[in-house]
């Protein structure tokens, strides 16, 4: 049984109002935060470890001690509840079930940070959920856990929503701040970097709705003691969001200890894959990272079992590996045509390209374009070679990481399943009516083969 931080008290009935979180010892964690000093909270951050769930895993003690915090200048703390990452909706579910452990989270943080205005911005399709927030800051500011002189502290923060438009490059933490600041959601060059001129050229730590939760285990138990869950540098546990062929599609919470394969099969998770079929390949962060076949997906190249982990999921760099990202865990069965599924995100990253980086706006759409031929049965082999030179030139060049999460995903189905490309120029006959999932499934080739 993997031990659970974020959503122990999740299955309470009304734990969404402030009276029945406060039972389950809501708000203990900020009155102990607030007699500590800001820099004796940033110690217990740092010491436990806690990567940001936002998709980079970057260190989140590490980047707010970059905070700058230049005289008389405001400071802020951005939440990012943008979760746009196709195959996500770990955050969602937090937000939603659990928004009192956001605002004690966000107040733990803004006190640390020194923030006394911070901010959530959500994306516009989770229409539904700023209602929800707003209600428990609400309560919050009525408790005095908001608003002025919290707990006789002399500290003050206020909490606003702010609802994004429906784009997932305002996930982009950058793009997020334009957006925030009310203009179009274009990424900045960086440096500089928000932590030194972010919001309104104001200091600026962004983190993800659940690396700022976590912050409330985190004084609760001590970092120390969160530092000793899980394994490695993959401390704590990590909300899953799991999806596709499964059994049991839903959000978990995890240790990160435990393997690829108990997560797929055993009741406690995914309860296995639909009608007994096999396991063909997954994406086990979200869309942007590299999908894997089952056969690296479960064993690494040493044939060691792939743990549900940040190291372990990027074992064998992306030539064999792949990585934690965002915890959208997608999971393809047999049937599954990779060219179609490759073209559905191709068609989806093509879309979202803000279209400041010529690499990326005009990229994006020729790999989308020229996956549909394929898939039609209409492609030629030159196309596969054209598909991942165009990958290869968006890649690493464009000003945000869009450009890197729509190639990446492309030159990985490619690498691994290029015969399945090839089935297509070949059959083109047989392409609108059965495609190579259905046609053609064999086992997944062996380790050694697929190098
Ligand atoms: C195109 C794009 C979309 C992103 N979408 C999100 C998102 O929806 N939520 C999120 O937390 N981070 C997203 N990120 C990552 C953010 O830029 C940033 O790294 C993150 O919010 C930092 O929080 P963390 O350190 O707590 O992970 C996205 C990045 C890119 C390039």
């Amino acid at each position: 049984m993997s031990k659970k931080l974020l959503l122990k008290d999740a299955h309470i009935e009304g734990i969404r109002y402030l009276e029945t979180y406060r039972k389950q010892g809501g708000y203990t964690a900020a009155e102990k935060a607030l007699k500590m000093t800001p820099d004796e909270i940033l110690e217990e951050v740092k010491t436990s470890g806690l990567r940001g769930r936002g998709g980079a895993g970057f260190p989140t003690g590490m980047k707010w001690s970059f905070l700058a915090k230049p005289e008389g200048v405001p400071r802020h703390l951005v939440v990012n509840a943008d979760e746009s990452e196709p195959g996500t909706f770990k955050d969602r579910y937090l937000m939603e079930f659990l928004p009192h452990l956001l605002i004690e989270g966000m107040l733990i943080s803004s006190y640390c940070l020194g923030s006394n205005v911070s901010y959530i911005y959500i994306r516009g399709e989770y229409s539904w959920i700023p209602d929800i927030l707003e209600e428990a800051i609400d309560e919050a500011k009525a408790a005095g856990f908001l608003g002025k002189n919290i707990l006789g502290t002399g500290f003050d923060c206020e909490i606003y929503v702010q609802r994004g438009g429906g784009a997932y490059i305002c996930g982009e933490e950058t793009a997020l701040l334009e957006s925030l600041e009310g203009k179009r959601g274009n990424p900045r060059l960086k440096p500089p970097f928000p932590a030194v001129k972010g919001l309104w050229e104001r200091p600026t730590v962004v983190n993800n709705v659940e690396s700022i939760a976590a912050i409330v285990p985190i004084i609760d138990i001590t970092g120390a003691e969160y530092a000793k869950i899980g394994v490695g540098r993959s401390t704590g546990t990590k909300l899953i969001s799991a999806c596709g062929n499964i059994n049991k599609p839903g959000v978990y919470e995890i240790d990160m200890t435990i393997t690829v394969e108990e997560f797929i099969y055993s009741d406690e998770y995914c309860g296995g894959i639909p009608n007994g079929k096999k396991l063909k390949a997954c994406i086990p962060g979200g869309s942007s990272v590299p999908i894997v076949p089952a056969n690296l997906l479960l064993k690494t190249v040493n044939g060691e079992p792939r743990y549900m982990n940040y190291e372990s999921l990027a074992d064998g760099g992306f030539a064999t590996g792949t990585m934690m990202g965002s915890g959208g865990f997608i999971v393809l069965d047999e049937d599954q045509c990779i060219v179609e599924h490759t073209m559905t995100l191709a068609r989806f990253y093509h879309h979202e390209s803000c279209g400041q980086c010529t690499p990326c706006r005009e990229g994006t759409g020729w790999m989308h374009k020229i996956l549909k031929k394929i898939e039609k049965g209409e492609g030629k082999m030159e196309d596969i070679d054209l598909l991942w030179d165009i990958q290869r030139k968006i890649e690493g060049n464009t000003i945000c990481p869009l450009g890197d999460a729509a190639a990446w995903p492309v030159a990985a189905a490619i690498r691994h399943f290029r015969d399945e490309f090839e089935w297509h120029v070949k059959n083109p006959e047989l392409c609108l009516t059965q495609n190579y999932g259905l046609a053609n499934y064999a086992d997944p080739i062996p380790v050694a083969a697929s190098n």
